[in-house]
């Protein structure tokens, strides 16, 4: 029985080979990041209020002009066709049929043109900006050949932080035929069915693409070969120039940060710590956003990822003055589940639980939604963070 995203989890758990399980469900380091990112959402408390007419709701609205069913996008996640068969052309066909946006990784599995053809709304392209600036103009003009809306360029991850599960599993895509993968893999026959089944098993934006990269299977490989560690927001105004849709920048955590994507052509921001998968150590995403709302929310959009597991959490930055969320690791779940019934199931139970949540908290409209559904208000992180 799926009851939250938290039973996606642990179906997933069963039914993914275990190093794409990991992958997932790993942060840098001590992974004290990834924690903090759900822990600091679970201690924003909700004021209940009562006495008022809540049979009338709505979750809709829009994101970067789009119409959605709630404020809510699939997030880019590397090696998505690694945790079902042909991941990405799964999740996106979840998303479009839930009225939610699909964001594709530079590190999918299925290529641009695979999820376009699976498709009919336009998805969004995540960009990870490498040295070979002739191949990644090719990229943005596949993008924008498919259909692309928004181009989110990511700009936390020029270098890897190390998530040591990776290394102990040896994470290659698709696995290599070692003793310990083949007993592992033997466990989970769904999932070798699907692969069985399907050609897509590498990156598929980038193998054949780019030249130089000694072991094309391994993401840990692509990221210190092929990854621009030159990269500045001189490069942002350059795909700025490329890319005539909406542009959004991925990763920042200050208000001065984000205040350079705006200033360097961004659309939209993404308060993110990458998941905790990348800086280890610093703070959660949540206790970030008020900060950035309050310098940059009346030029742009402020979107946020990181610990989201539920369409409480979802509630709890909406009154924050996120405009809207990123959801990935619930997502993953869903897919290493369920495939995409389970992503479809995710998106259910996140929008079931902002729904009745907002009832309880006497909001009748997602767009009505502000910080004082919160215990502390505007700025509950204020003593704990300094912008
Ligand atoms: C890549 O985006 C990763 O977080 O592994």
């Amino acid at each position: 029985m799926i009851t939250c995203v938290d039973d996606l989890r642990q179906l997933a758990r069963r039914r993914v080979p275990r190093m794409f399980y990991d992958y997932v469900d790993a942060g840098a380091y001590t992974e004290a990041t990834y924690r903090a990112n759900e822990r600091d959402l679970a201690h924003l408390t909700f004021v209940q209020r009562v006495g008022i007419d809540i049979s009338d709701r709505k979750t809709n609205g829009t994101i970067l002009g789009q119409p959605v069913t709630m404020p809510l996008a699939l997030a880019p996640t590397g090696l998505t066709g690694m945790q079902h068969a042909d991941g990405e052309i799964l999740a996106a066909r979840a998303a479009e049929r839930f009225g939610v946006p699909f964001t594709l990784s530079s590190m999918s599995i299925c290529s641009i043109e695979d999820v376009a053809q699976a498709t009919r709304s336009p998805f969004w392209f995540q960009l990870y900006v490498m040295k070979d600036r002739a191949f990644i103009e090719r990229l943005v003009a596949r993008a924008h050949a498919a259909g692309c809306t928004a181009l989110v360029v990511t700009v936390d991850l020029q270098v890897q932080g190390q998530r040591h599960k990776d290394i102990l599993n040896g994470l290659s895509t698709p696995p290599k035929p070692t003793l310990r993968n083949l007993i592992n893999l033997a466990t989970k026959p769904r999932w070798c069915w699907g692969m069985a089944n399907t050609r897509r098993r590498t990156f598929g934006n980038i193998v054949g693409h780019v030249a130089g990269t000694d072991d094309v299977s391994s993401l840990a490989g692509w990221v210190s070969q092929q990854f621009d560690q030159t990269l500045s927001w001189k490069d942002v105004l350059w795909l700025r120039g490329l890319w005539d849709r909406k542009l959004v920048v991925k990763g920042v955590m200050t208000p001065d940060d984000a205040q350079a994507a705006i200033d360097h052509g961004a659309d939209a921001v993404i308060v993110s710590n990458h998941g905790g998968r990348q800086l280890d150590g610093t703070h959660s995403s949540v206790s970030a956003l008020p900060a950035v709302v309050a310098r940059i929310s009346t030029q742009a959009e402020v979107h946020i990822d990181g610990g989201i597991r539920s369409g409480q959490d979802l509630l709890r930055v909406k009154a924050l003055g996120a405009h809207a969320a990123y959801i990935g690791r619930p997502f993953l779940y869903g897919l290493g589940a369920m495939g995409e019934a389970g992503v479809r199931r995710c998106l259910e139970i996140i929008h079931r639980e902002l729904d009745i949540t907002m009832a309880l908290c006497g909001v009748t409209d997602i767009g009505d939604v502000d910080p004082s559904i919160l215990t502390g208000g505007r700025n509950p992180f204020q003593q704990a963070v300094t912008p």
